[in-house]
């Protein structure tokens, strides 16, 4: 299968799943991701020096979670942001996220060919979602050019990892055996499901990933691993 193929079926997954992702995602990580995305929109603001911003570009947005988090903590940090944009490439999920984020305007995309103006952003990010982009190094260029000089990269991922201890080990029975069967039976697409642990296992290692966007040109200027090492946030700046 060639690459553009894989990519459809990528896409066609999650327009097979848009309508009860919201539902599987909170089951299945018991409403952990929460947390998780709260500490990346906060970290990021903190990195940008709480000022007001022109643009935020979520990517691989989804169902638009995570806009709702930067525009909760935007009004709780009193920064004015004059625009929240989401591009993604699947219209299931799309549909699903202009319901239920009334305040930014969704675009159809992929992150290779983002449909974003160069150097017209502060913040791009991907929340789960650099995973499933095939060409991940086009896509970080991608990020690179619609970025404002200063601006920033905000990347929430499941890294692979190297897993040893006893923990690690059960963290990986329930990611590999438990969570398809979960999502499956909340979806009717086992595959779907089956595909995460799957994907995490094929993609980069926390530093594989830093490396990547330091060689696209970015500084990499936060990196955090949250439970147990579930989930990683990195940030990284274009310089200015
Ligand atoms: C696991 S979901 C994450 C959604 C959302 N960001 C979240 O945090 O819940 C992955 C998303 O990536 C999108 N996607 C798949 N391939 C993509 C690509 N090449 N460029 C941008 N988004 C892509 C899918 O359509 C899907 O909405």
């Amino acid at each position: 299968m060639d690459k553009k193929q894989k990519q459809e079926e990528i896409v066609n997954m999650f327009n097979d799943i848009a309508s009860t992702y919201d539902l599987a995602n909170r089951v299945l990580s018991m409403g952990i991701d929460i947390k998780w995305r709260k500490r990346a929109c906060q970290k990021a603001y903190d990195i940008l020096g709480l000022k007001d911003i022109e643009q935020i570009t979520d990517v691989a947005c989804g169902t638009g979670d995570l806009l709702l988090f930067w525009r909760e903590f935007a009004n709780k940090n009193s920064i004015n942001v004059k625009n929240y944009v989401g591009v993604d490439p699947s219209v299931g999920m799309l549909e699903v996220a202009k319901k239920k984020v009334d305040f930014a305007d969704f675009l159809e995309g992929k992150a290779q060919e983002l449909p974003i103006k160069d150097e017209s952003t502060e913040i791009i990010s991907i929340s789960y979602g650099i995973r499933n982009v095939v060409d991940r190094v086009e896509a970080l260029y991608e990020f690179y050019r619609a970025l404002k000089p200063g601006g920033i990269v905000v990347i929430l991922e499941f890294t692979k990892q190297n897993r040893t201890s006893f923990i690690d080990k059960i963290v990986d029975f329930g990611m590999k055996n438990i969570l398809p069967r979960v999502g499956g039976l909340i979806s009717k697409n086992y595959a779907a499901y089956k595909y995460l642990p799957d994907s995490i296992e094929g993609f980069l290692t926390t530093k594989m990933l830093e490396d990547e966007l330091k060689s696209v040109g970015f500084n990499m200027c936060h990196t955090q691993s949250f439970t147990m090492g579930i989930s990683t946030l990195l940030i990284a700046q274009k310089p200015k």
